[in-house]
């Protein structure tokens, strides 16, 4: 069994607030398990599907995406004979790699939880995989490696909603259907509004089926995954345990932050959560900016960018003000050769001009704020450096990027109206 992270504080014993939700939830959850006891039970007989136990099957980036694959997913119960299967499309020789079996306790409920993790692949590869347990086999689904030269990727944010996830179920399709062939799904934080209310994380992942198992999420944490069901911080244990990202070789915040490579970009990760975790557990900005001078220092990617939750300009403040986080990972992005930094957290879209010490430098970083994927709209003023934003009243958008050896293409994409910022950057 792997090493799961449960919050002692929250796993036991937990008295969830009786919300309108939570109510027909439960009263719809106890009418179906007295239907599937008794009064359902000779037609399950009669139409029994073939589908097996697994639920939420995703892929995860992985520390090599050129030759791996981590896939992910869910199950109602442990099994005894849990598997990957993996194949060339269609191709009759079968590979098997095992997947773990977990379980974690969050929010009053047992998550089972597996993972598996393909090596040994070529890049710029397709495959198919399926998984495969006592109850059979899931259909098989496709994915390709990372070719190291190019990558296409959907960049959204703050998918929290207060729609049963209607929006972001909007958000994330159109995106898709923009670009079909994106290789990666990043979602900058805020991917629920409260991170420990298990049902908000069924209905983020129930969005994604049908996407999740064909591209490769990106997952950053948020502020609202490091809440409690009664608005309070706590370690994030579902973000946790439901991303099986890269190590970043810490003891103390394993998955909170992480780097890797996907086609001619090095992505960084980062975790700025720190005005929830600092009284929970100490030291994560140290931490960090140490890991980060090193990560950047190390990697021959020709591209660097940054992934971060919280944005580098504080608009709670009065006057707004830049994030004493901001001033401190500003000079290590400097000095590492970082070409763009991407943040959310304040859903709406803002491109600033290259930025260098935070004063206008043609050869600084882009710093960019990505927009909003759910429901929660609160549009703060603009800051100077906002150059470019999205129309107003804002409505859902997200990014998309195309990358190749020669330059990053971004836009930004309305539903319902188009491209409204495009820009390419070369060096
Ligand atoms: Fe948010
Ligand atoms: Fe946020």
């Amino acid at each position: 069994m792997n090493d799961r992270f449960n919050d002692d504080k929250n796993s036991a014993m937990f008295t969830r607030p009786m919300t309108r939700r939570v109510f027909i939830g439960g009263a719809m959850r106890s009418l179906l398990s007295l239907s599937l006891a008794g009064i359902l039970s000779p037609i399950k007989k009669i139409f029994a599907s073939p589908a097996i136990d697994a639920r939420y099957i995703r892929q995860i980036v992985s520390d090599d995406d050129t030759t791996g694959r981590t896939i992910m997913w869910h199950s109602s119960g442990h099994s005894s004979a849990l598997h990957l299967d993996w194949r060339e499309p269609d191709a009759k020789r079968e590979h098997r790699v095992d997947a773990t079996d977990d379980y974690f306790v969050d929010d009053g409920e047992s998550v089972f939880i597996h993972s598996s993790y393909i090596k040994g692949l070529k890049p710029g590869h397709t495959y198919e995989y399926a998984i495969s347990t006592e109850g059979g086999k899931s259909p098989w689904y496709t994915f390709r490696t990372d070719d190291g030269q190019s990558m296409k990727a959907i960049i959204l944010s703050d998918s929290q909603c207060a729609d049963d996830y209607a929006t972001w179920s909007r958000t994330v399709s159109d995106a898709v259907k923009y670009m079909p062939d994106a290789d990666a799904l990043m979602v900058l934080g805020d991917l629920v509004d409260n991170g420990e209310d298990s049902y908000q994380w069924r209905r983020w992942f129930d969005m994604l089926t049908g996407i999740a198992e064909r591209m490769t999420l990106v997952p950053v944490m948020g502020n609202h995954e490091c809440y409690d069901i009664h608005w309070g911080n706590r370690i994030p244990a579902a973000y946790l345990n439901f991303f099986d990202v890269p190590g970043n070789g810490s003891t103390r915040f394993p998955r909170y932050y992480y780097s890797f490579d996907y086609g001619p970009i090095h992505f960084v990760v980062l975790n700025n959560c720190f005005e929830e975790l600092d009284a929970l557990r100490g030291g994560l900005l140290a931490e960090e900016m140490e890991w980060l001078r090193a990560d950047l220092d190390e990697t021959q990617q020709k591209w660097r960018v940054v992934l971060m939750h919280r944005d580098i300009i504080d608009y709670d403040a009065s006057p707004l003000k830049i994030e004493s986080f901001a001033k401190k990972f500003a000079p290590i992005f400097e000095e590492g050769h970082v070409d763009i930094v991407i943040a959310a957290h304040i859903h709406s879209y803002r491109r600033r001009p290259r930025l260098k010490n935070f004063h206008r430098n043609k050869a600084g970083i882009i710093y960019i704020n990505d927009g909003i994927a759910g429901d929660q709209h609160l549009v703060p003023p603009l800051f100077p450096w906002d150059e470019v934003t999205a129309p107003k009243p804002e409505t859902t958008n997200y990014m998309t990027l195309e990358a190749t050896m020669d330059a990053l293409h971004f836009q930004c994409v309305v539903p319902g109206k188009g491209v409204v910022d495009d820009f390419t950057v070369k060096k």
